[in-house]
């Protein structure tokens, strides 16, 4: 199974000839080294609406003719722009064919603004993403604050690789996040949501020091690099 964070909180998994991104947020990425249209998937996951976690999602799901998978109002907003989407909701779980992807809790928000109309459209709840695929189980954080049902996700959960954002003032920062590796119980962690913005500026490569003293490998990656699980 191959691993490319393409920046943020976006990265891409692909296995035995399926591929999925989450979160895709790259052409409005300083950091960014990929080409939204060079990303060819089957499948584009969404934590919630958020433009930095939305913001390339309809255009990669039209040159694929692939599908979104999100919460509910966030896919029914994304389908009435052209896009194909599966609407889930919280606690859900679906198998897709390439795996199965059960929505899970997030503290956050999911707002979309509209800046000229000056107005928010809410759309629903925040989700973090538990991903079956093969014999692989990944979680994807989303934003998120830390909050203590990560036990529980990892109780629950044999959990392979987990993306944790660390970035601090709109989701954890490091510190919580590493609560949240312990009480998930992830084999290996990649830190993501940080850096792409001044506010959210933080030393990945520490945070993964951190994560080793504990016993959890952790790998940070840059954008455009990738990572292979076997
Ligand atoms: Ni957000
Ligand atoms: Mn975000």
């Amino acid at each position: 199974m191959e691993i490319i964070y393409h920046g943020h909180s976006c990265v891409q998994i692909s296995d035995q000839g399926q591929s999925l991104i989450v979160d895709p947020f790259i052409s409005g990425n300083p950091l960014a080294k990929t080409n939204v249209n060079d990303i060819g998937v089957q499948y584009i996951l969404l934590t919630h609406g958020h433009e930095d976690h939305i913001l390339d999602a309809v255009t990669i799901a039209k040159q694929n003719n692939a599908q979104i998978i999100a919460t509910f109002e966030l896919a029914t907003y994304l389908g009435w722009q052209g896009a194909s989407v599966i609407p889930m909701n919280l606690g859900g779980t679906y198998d897709f064919g390439f795996g199965t992807v059960q929505l899970t809790h997030a503290f956050h928000s999911s707002g979309y603004v509209l800046n000229k109309e000056q107005q928010i459209i809410y759309l629903g709840m925040p989700a973090g993403l538990l991903i079956g695929m093969n014999d692989k189980v990944l979680y994807h954080a989303g934003d998120t604050g830390l909050f203590s049902d990560m036990k529980l996700i990892g109780e629950l959960n044999d959990i392979d690789l987990a993306f944790l954002p660390i970035g601090d003032h709109f989701t954890m920062g490091p510190k919580d996040a590493l609560v949240a590796a312990e009480w998930l119980k992830a084999k290996s962690v990649v830190p993501v949501h940080f850096d792409t913005f001044p506010p959210i500026v933080q030393d990945a490569r520490r945070f993964v020091e951190d994560l080793n003293e504990i016993g959890v490998h952790g790998r940070a990656l840059l954008p455009g690099e990738s990572l292979v699980i076997n």
